[in-house]
């Protein structure tokens, strides 16, 4: 049973224990895990697992109700849309842009905190490989066994994730960090062990959804002297409807998550005589 892509590993056909993702006429999606002889029941009409099980993906098939729907393997990104929570999930657009901005690659020694239901654990674990690290504490011991069900769901064989009961608040038992990634309320308290866990040039990065937490965290890391290039973004994604020559937005959007602030680990900054002293790249309007 291998649910999500790792690797080119993943067999095209649905097998006992995958999970299946069914699209109906509208667009609306289901996703259950294929137990032989068990039935779903949706208001389109009663779905046999066995249906599927053996099946390619994408199949077409009829419900008993005589509804046509269409079945996949999900994706990372509606795995996480729809695996049991307690945490709010990070959604999907806003996991793209903790990806890119925070540079996660192949092989990245990560700590995250806090873990919540193990969305952002889940893309970083697929993101670092079979060669990294992903080091996610949370306070909660519910939360923790929550994420790792969920991450064993998908992924039963990643060994680069280590879960730690843990206040990160309270200090980083890790070095050598390359990326920490944050998605708890007060993420300025983890600035200073950030200085000291962080390689040079690393990055820490938070996920918060109101503006004082980012005036907070930014506030933090400037005072502290050993970060640099402090930035923060905010995602919108419109989707639009396509039908026919009828092509607009959509009328529902996710109007608001949260905002990403990312930083680098750098030297302190340079103390000139006031008269030689130039205007510090950051200070320097960005030219794109
Ligand atoms: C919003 S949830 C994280 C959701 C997660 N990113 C996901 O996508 O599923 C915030 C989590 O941070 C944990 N947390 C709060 N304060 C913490 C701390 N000081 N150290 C570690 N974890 C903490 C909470 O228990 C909660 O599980």
């Amino acid at each position: 049973m291998v649910n999500i892509h790792t690797s080119r590993d993943l067999t095209h056909t649905f097998q006992e224990g995958d999970y299946a993702l069914v699209i109906d006429r509208r667009q609306r999606r289901y996703m259950f895990k294929l137990i032989p002889r068990q039935k779903y029941s949706t208001h389109l009409g009663i779905v046999p697992h066995d249906e599927l099980i053996g099946k390619e993906e994408g199949y077409r098939f009829a419900t008993s109700a005589g509804h046509v729907l269409l079945a996949v393997k999900p994706t990372l990104a509606d795995f996480t849309k729809r695996m049991p929570r307690i945490a709010t999930p990070v959604y999907p657009k806003d996991m793209g842009t903790i990806l890119v901005l925070g540079d996660i690659f192949p092989g990245a020694r990560v700590l995250e905190a806090g873990t919540g239901s193990g969305a952002v654990t889940a893309v970083l674990a697929r993101a670092v490989g079979d060669t990294g690290k992903v080091i996610t504490y949370d306070v909660r011991q519910d939360m923790q066994d929550k994420a790792k069900k969920n991450l064993a769901s998908i992924m039963p064989n990643a060994t680069q994730v280590t879960f730690k009961i843990g206040d990160v608040y309270e200090g980083i038992e890790e070095s050598s960090l390359d990326r920490i990634v944050l998605d708890l309320p007060d993420p300025l308290k983890v600035v200073p062990h950030a200085a000291k866990a962080l390689v040079p040039g690393g990055i820490i990065l938070s996920f918060v959804p109101t503006v004082l937490q980012v005036h907070d965290f930014t506030h933090a890391l400037q005072d502290s002297d050993a970060f640099g290039m402090v930035e923060t973004v905010e995602t919108l994604m419109r989707p639009w409807a396509v039908a026919g020559r009828a092509i607009r937005p959509s009328l529902r959007m996710v109007g608001h998550t949260g905002f990403i602030t990312t930083a680098r680990r750098v030297a302190p900054r340079l103390r000139l005589p006031e008269e030689a002293a130039e205007t510090s790249p950051e200070e320097q309007p960005e030219s794109e």
